[in-house]
């Protein structure tokens, strides 16, 4: 069975202390119960170090939001796969489409990361998905399989196998406007059929692919149902413990 994942992207919200007590929420809440579903959150890079700590001895992992391709140097502003490892990240977000697009990241710079992540043992979290304009035109399909292909260019099959995709389309980020699941579940098989093509139907079966974009509550256990969505990507409603608990248990 694949894997099933809950993860949540805080992006640039939380200082330190609104961090511990988020943290410290989620931990009572979740109170290291069996849950099916594994658990990550991704905070900013100032927060990771202390939310590492706080999370020792918990079921929830650490991730990361962005990352650097390069191992160290004259890069300023910008953070290594060696610093998030250090701190306790086993994830890291790639792809995002704020990266892609408010801070111009191209498919080609996204590959260089998801090869450095992989090759440094931290597990890419590769997001992808098409704006509305893309979808109204008819081109959604086209989008995905470059963004696919071009993400995962040069990688062996064992090393696309540590990925997950994350689905996210841009109009249903931060909109309160989600995706239905059958409009979530025909991308996400549609995903799967272009790693069935380029690898093969085990690697293609194996991968999980979370569906983003206005994941709440109240539609997180219909999209969860569906055949090819293996999890969440959450924004807006994992900066509520409440909220991300019950996505988590939905
Ligand atoms: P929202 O859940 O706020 O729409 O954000 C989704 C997202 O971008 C997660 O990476």
């Amino acid at each position: 069975m694949r894997r099933r994942i809950i993860a949540g992207n805080w992006k640039m919200f939380n200082n330190i202390s609104e961090s511990q007590n988020l943290v410290s929420k989620l931990v009572s809440g979740l109170n290291n119960q069996n849950l099916i579903r594994e658990v990550i959150i991704c905070p900013p890079f100032t927060s990771l170090s202390e939310i590492s700590n706080l999370l020792k001895g918990t079921k929830i992992e650490l991730g990361a939001q962005n990352m650097h391709f390069e191992e160290k140097g004259a890069f300023t502003g910008e953070i290594s796969n060696d610093m998030l490892k250090s701190v306790g990240c086993k994830y890291v977000i790639l792809g995002h489409s704020e990266r892609r697009t408010i801070f111009g990241e191209s498919d080609e710079l996204i590959n260089k990361k998801i090869k450095k992540a992989l090759y440094s043992d931290l597990t890419p979290i590769f997001c992808i998905g098409e704006s509305l304009v893309q979808r109204e035109n008819g081109t959604t399909k086209e989008v995905i399989e470059r963004q696919v292909l071009e993400g995962i260019k040069d990688l062996n099959e064992e090393d696309v196998n540590k990925i997950i995709i994350a689905y996210e389309p841009i109009w249903a980020i931060g909109t309160g406007k989600t995706a239905s699941p059958q409009q979530a579940q025909e991308v996400h098989k549609f995903i799967r059929s272009i790693l069935k093509d380029t690898f093969s139907e085990a690697t293609s079966e194996n991968i999980p692919i979370l569906y983003g974009g206005s994941v709440k509550p109240n539609n997180a256990e219909d999209l969860l149902a569906k055949e090819d969505i293996d999890g969440a990507l959450v924004g807006g409603a994992c900066l509520e413990a409440e909220s991300f608990i019950s996505i988590i248990k939905a």
